[in-house]
């Protein structure tokens, strides 16, 4: 069926809640930057991406903050050192992020001319610590390019439209649910603002034990809601 009145519902509804948590790594997307200052967005995507993958939104704004303080650029980060990018990281946990960022902007800088690549292929490919999903989410985000994302939000939200109810890390669980991401990217005049609103939705409303049911912008496409399964949708998560 036609996926744009969903694409329409979800961005109406991102259009509302986007500013709400005051993130300051999201900035709208603007078709007329340069390949320079598209490169800056990618940086700050890429840090703001790493930081986000194990830690809430609330605490990892003042370390961003503090991080772009201190490394406005991805060559600032390139000159420095671990113990430096460690103290900056104090209390986020997860250490090796941080080495991680420090070796792909190193990498970037020696061997990209201080670019991280230009598409998710590349990007995954050649800078340590970017995956699929970070490599979507900036080339998404920063690049404006139809690519998907899935993280456990994601992953969550479209498993219950799906209701999918199968086993959550299962290869072929995933790549339907990367398949299903691709499609609802596809085509769309701002895929970062698509993928953002997917992750917001997964974090705010389509959360694992009390999904909002009644304010979600999807409920009308949902099959876990009209089944009434969402719930144990996400219980299946832990098989
Ligand atoms: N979690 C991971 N990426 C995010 C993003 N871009 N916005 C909000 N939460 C996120």
């Amino acid at each position: 069926s036609d996926p744009q009145p969903l694409r329409d519902a979800l961005l109406d509804w991102y259009s509302l809640v986007h500013e709400t948590r005051g993130m300051p790594w999201r900035k709208p997307y603007d078709p007329s930057l340069g390949p320079g200052e598209r490169a800056q967005r990618a940086y700050e995507v890429w840090i703001s991406e790493i930081m986000l993958q194990q830690t809430q939104v609330a605490t990892v704004i003042p370390y961003y903050n503090k991080w772009m303080a201190k490394f406005p650029t991805i060559r600032d980060l390139a000159a420095s050192d671990i113990d430096t990018v460690n103290s900056l990281w104090k209390g986020l946990g997860y250490y090796s992020r941080a080495a991680r960022l420090l070796s792909g902007a190193k990498k970037a800088v020696e061997q990209f001319d201080g670019r991280l690549p230009d598409n998710a292929k590349d990007m995954e490919a050649t800078i340590p610590g970017i995956g699929r999903y970070s490599a979507g989410a900036i080339c998404s985000i920063a690049y404006g390019q139809c690519v998907p994302v899935l993280d456990g939000n994601v992953h969550r939200v479209l498993s219950r439209v799906l209701a999918l109810h199968a086993p959550p890390k299962a290869k072929q669980t995933l790549d339907i649910l990367w398949a299903a991401a691709a499609a609802m990217v596809e085509g769309t005049a701002c895929p970062g603002d698509l993928n953002q609103a997917l992750i917001e939705l997964g974090a705010t409303v389509c959360k694992v034990r009390d999904p909002a049911c009644g304010s979600c912008p999807l409920q009308p496409w949902c099959q876990a809601y009209q089944k009434q399964t969402a719930k144990s949708e996400a219980t299946d998560r832990a098989r």
